[in-house]
């Protein structure tokens, strides 16, 4: 165990113990795409984008919201975050300070070419190798329900995060049970997909931080990959028109669907009263 991780308050495990399986089809995936096959988190059009960042848009409004604060008030770490997808939009949304990180080096290698103004850095989201309380936000999308310790995921996020943690993950429900599978076999990977609920959340969190003061909550949501394939069906040839129908499919089917969502948008905010704005800390420091 390395020195910070001494001081955890739960004990990790190394990254040589990564498993191996788990890993090794990722680094294939990674080392064997090439960096166009990952232009979707760059490209500009709308129904790509609103696919795509609709979810993240929801948790990361929702909480500069709540903490009433700015995207350059936060230093993010991302975990899971292979090629970058998430710094990308966390750098257009006008984050300054963001870490992304993963578990394949091949991933972190086209993320590092993606972003060069976005730190990169190999880590296990079991295990992250970095002190308690060094990154204000943790945050994870589609990460989670890959690990075999999923909570052990989360526990690790909350210990990371002065501030707050945002997972975007697969929600427990009837929809996700219509509409979702129990395991994922892809290229030699597989995983159970574990679903969160947001009193799963907040059992996880309290029993980490005891009594300190909270604020959890889920954005529960539906949003389904199949909207855009019925999508690109219907309208190929005109990207307007398919921006259209998916803005449609969620605008509509969000307010009468949501609560029985297939997703997770889970936001821990830790001291929900203490000021998240840097220039409001400095202010109150100077005047003191
Ligand atoms: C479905 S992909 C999601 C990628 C990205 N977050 C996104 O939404 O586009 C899952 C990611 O989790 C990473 N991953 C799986 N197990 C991991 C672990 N133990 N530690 C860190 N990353 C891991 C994989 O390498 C992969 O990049």
């Amino acid at each position: 165990m390395t020195e910070s991780a001494k001081s955890h308050k739960i004990s990790a495990i190394g990254v040589d113990q990564m498993p191996e399986l788990q890993h090794k089809a990722f680094e294939q995936r990674y080392g064997q795409s090439d960096d166009k096959d990952w232009s979707w988190y760059d490209v500009a059009d709308p129904a790509t984008r609103l696919q795509t960042d609709r979810l993240l848009h929801r948790g990361i409004d929702r909480l500069m919201a709540i903490t009433d604060s700015h995207p350059e008030d936060w230093r993010v770490l991302v975990v899971c975050g292979g090629v970058g997808g998430e710094a990308t939009y966390l750098r257009k949304k006008g984050f300054t300070q963001i870490t992304n990180s993963d578990f394949s080096s091949s991933a972190i290698e086209i993320a590092q070419r993606r972003e060069p103004s976005v730190t990169s850095m190999v880590l296990n989201a079991e295990a992250l190798d970095v002190p308690d309380d060094s990154y204000d936000l943790v945050l994870v999308r589609a990460g989670l329900h890959h690990l075999p310790r999923p909570v052990l995921g989360m526990n690790e996020m909350i210990r990371v995060a002065s501030k707050a943690v945002l997972a975007i993950e697969p929600n427990e429900g009837v929809l996700a049970k219509l509409l979702g599978q129990e395991f994922e076999v892809e290229e030699g990977e597989i995983n159970y997909v574990f679903r969160w609920t947001n009193e799963l959340l907040e059992q996880v969190v309290k029993s980490q931080i005891l009594q300190d003061p909270v604020h959890i909550e889920n954005l529960r949501s539906l949003h389904h990959h199949k909207v855009w394939v019925v999508a690109e069906k219907l309208f190929a040839d005109n990207p307007e028109r398919m921006h259209q129908f998916i803005d449609a499919v969620y605008r509509i089917g969000g307010p009468l669907l949501d609560r029985v969502g297939n997703h997770f948008v889970g936001l821990v905010v830790k001291d929900p009263a203490v000021p998240h704005r840097r220039s409001l800390d400095l202010t109150d420091r100077a005047a003191s």
